[in-house]
């Protein structure tokens, strides 16, 4: 059995997709229900769902073999596990964005609202770029309407969250895309299943 960390929501759609015309089916899942663990026997598989920012956690301690996480997340923190594969998909790119018509001022400390606190971190101290960091978990394209603060760094996909609220990108910081990860000691033990699974992703993306 094949334990699967799916990310829930947009990501995780795509990424069932796939696996069901893989032959890693679970119709199950495509019920509108409030389960969070579906198994098919049939195919070897076990899914769990779990919030995107969770998949890494799952996978890294080994709650689940293999598991879809966006690279942001990678990026953000160090994780201890393989990551197996660009999936090509789930792409959209980590940028800095405010209000349309936002004029920088050099001179004073930068407000940026972001949930990629490391990354963000990471970034300004490259370009030696003195900031404070507004922390929150979701909706951050609130913050600069709000005068929370100045700027945020998010992810951007189609754009229409941007556009919709008055705010436009400044820079792009980088690209973004859906990875397969494994946990290390899965990759071990379940090695013909995962390797089965690669393949099988390979052939199709
Ligand atoms: C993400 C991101 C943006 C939006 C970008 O939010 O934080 O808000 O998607 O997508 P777009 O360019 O296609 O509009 P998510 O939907 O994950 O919700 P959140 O606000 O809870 O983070």
């Amino acid at each position: 059995m094949l334990n699967i960390a799916l990310p829930k929501g947009r990501l995780g759609n795509k990424v069932y997709a796939l696996l069901d015309k893989l032959g890693y089916s679970c119709p199950e899942l495509l019920e509108d229900n409030r389960k969070l663990v579906f198994e098919n026997a049939a195919s070897g598989v076990r899914y769990f769902l779990v919030k995107p920012t969770d998949v890494a956690t799952y996978v890294e301690r080994g709650a689940a073999d293999v598991g879809v996480v966006g690279k942001d997340i990678l990026r953000e923190k160090d994780y201890d596990l393989y990551e197996l594969m660009d999936l090509k998909f789930g792409k959209c790119r980590m940028a800095i964005a405010a209000k349309n018509g936002y004029v920088e001022d050099p001179d004073s400390v930068l407000r940026v609202a972001t949930k990629y606190t490391n990354t963000t971190k990471r970034y300004f101290s490259s370009i030696d770029r003195e900031i404070e960091i507004i922390e929150l978990h979701g909706s951050i394209e609130l913050a600069p309407i709000l005068d929370l603060s100045d700027v945020i760094v998010d992810i951007v996909e189609t754009g229409s969250t941007l556009r919709e609220n008055d705010l436009s990108v400044i820079k792009e910081i980088e690209n973004i895309s859906a990875r397969l990860i494994a946990n290390k000691s899965s990759y071990r033990f379940k090695e013909n299943e995962i390797r089965q699974l690669e393949e099988k992703i390979g052939k199709e993306i």
